[in-house]
């Protein structure tokens, strides 16, 4: 008689990862991508501001050209300068030996925490944060000090200062400054100032993740948090949003020293950054109107909030509460506590509608009365019709 063969289970796993569990939320995430679904649930660019044949242009050049373009190789020196020269519009500062290449916002986040936090460290967090960064932190099993943040003056600093006087001392301080994912907001200068001085007084490091950074629509922004402080920001930059995700192309602004340490990490964890991806770009960067392509988004993307706004107030009921974002592609609507966004988002869904509901982004999961629109990927005409029919389902939750 055979033995049954072992095999692998839960138990053979770190135990952190023994924790991982899809929760009923992602399973139903995936129905949001049909395409019968009216989505304003995912973070997505809009299909149609891809530069697709431009792109194209410059990708053939660099296959033509480049005899190395397929190898292993390293960063783009190229690409550095460009990025240079773009983050002036953050009103920051900088050289090429500051600048790291990663693949994408999400794998520079993940470097920094490495690089940052001791496993079971502690850090400071506001109390509602992007999931990818709670999953980046989740093998850390750290403690986690969560400040709140204020719809119009965004994180609030005196918190963050009662923290840092009662004496701990977290890793890092993760925010936005710009075009806050989920919740809208841009901090004003002040708040900005605030944080920077407590950073430097406590010798906070600061994780700035500013993915949504240059597309703002009403006039200038203040400067990134990077812009006013070069010790204690690591910023973190992408073109995701301004180019295309599928190039996987992102960047990191960091003290020249720990550049050695970060080369290190990343080789351990996938060699290079895409070669391919980032010379095209590069080359596309080096001739084209990157400035011209930005306001062109930035159009588009104004257009989009407005008709958002609009539907929002036409058809939401008055207890509705909500901002308006003058970045990024999201806005944050506020509903009275006894809603429970969670259940309401499975009832969206039984109607072909989906938003993103308060609960995966909210650090305690208990914060579960608000929803995350995105208005950049919908057509002007999915969003009036997802608005009306979410309107009309809190109207039903009220009978
Ligand atoms: C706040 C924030 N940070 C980082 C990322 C990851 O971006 P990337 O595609 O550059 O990895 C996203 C993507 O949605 C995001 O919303």
């Amino acid at each position: 008689m055979k033995t049954p063969r072992a095999t692998p289970g839960t138990g053979h796993l770190a135990s952190w990862a023994r924790q991982l569990e899809r929760s009923p939320l992602q399973k139903l995430l995936a129905q949001t991508m049909q395409p019968d679904v009216l989505s304003l649930a995912l973070g997505l660019p809009d299909l149609d501001l891809f530069p697709q044949a431009v792109y194209l242009e410059h990708l053939a050049l660099v296959l033509q050209h480049d005899p190395r373009a397929l190898q292993y190789g390293p960063a783009s020196e190229q690409l550095k300068t460009a990025i240079v020269k773009l983050m002036r519009e953050r009103g920051v500062r900088c050289s090429e030996e500051q600048i790291f290449l990663t693949n994408g916002a999400q794998q520079g986040l993940s470097l920094l925490v490495h690089l940052l936090l001791e496993p079971g460290g502690m850090v400071l967090l506001e109390d509602f944060v992007y999931p990818g960064f709670q999953q980046v932190l989740a093998p850390f099993q750290p403690a986690i000090l969560s400040v709140p943040v204020d719809r119009q003056r965004g994180i609030d600093v005196d918190a963050v200062a009662a923290i840092l006087q009662s004496g701990a001392r977290p890793a890092f301080l993760y925010t936005m400054s710009e075009g806050h994912n989920p919740l809208g907001i841009s901090l004003p200068f002040e708040t900005r100032r605030q944080l920077i001085t407590l950073a430097q007084r406590y010798e906070l490091p600061i994780i700035e993740d500013d993915a949504y950074g240059l597309l703002s629509y009403d006039g200038p922004t203040p400067p990134a948090l990077r812009g006013l402080d070069e010790d204690w920001v690591f910023y973190v930059g992408s073109f995701s949003k301004t180019f295309a995700p599928a190039l996987r192309a992102g960047w990191l602004i960091v003290p020249r020293q720990f550049q050695l340490h970060l080369s290190v990490m990343k080789e351990a964890s996938d060699i290079d950054t895409a070669t391919l991806s980032q010379r095209a770009l590069a080359s596309y960067l080096g001739v084209e109107d990157f400035a011209a392509h930005l306001e062109r988004l930035r159009t588009a993307y104004r257009s989009k909030r407005d008709t958002l706004l609009a539907a929002l107030g036409q058809h939401l009921p008055s207890y509705a509460r909500w901002e308006h974002p003058h970045s990024g592609f999201f806005v944050w609507v506020e509903l009275p506590p006894a809603l429970d966004t969670t259940r309401l988002f499975e009832q969206a869904l039984a109607q072909n509608m989906a938003f993103l509901p308060s609960a995966p982004f909210s650090v305690t999961r208990q914060a579960r009365s608000s929803l995350r629109l995105n208005f950049s990927h919908p057509t002007h005409e999915s969003i009036w019709q997802a608005i009306r029919r979410l309107g009309a389902l809190l109207e039903s939750n009220e009978a």
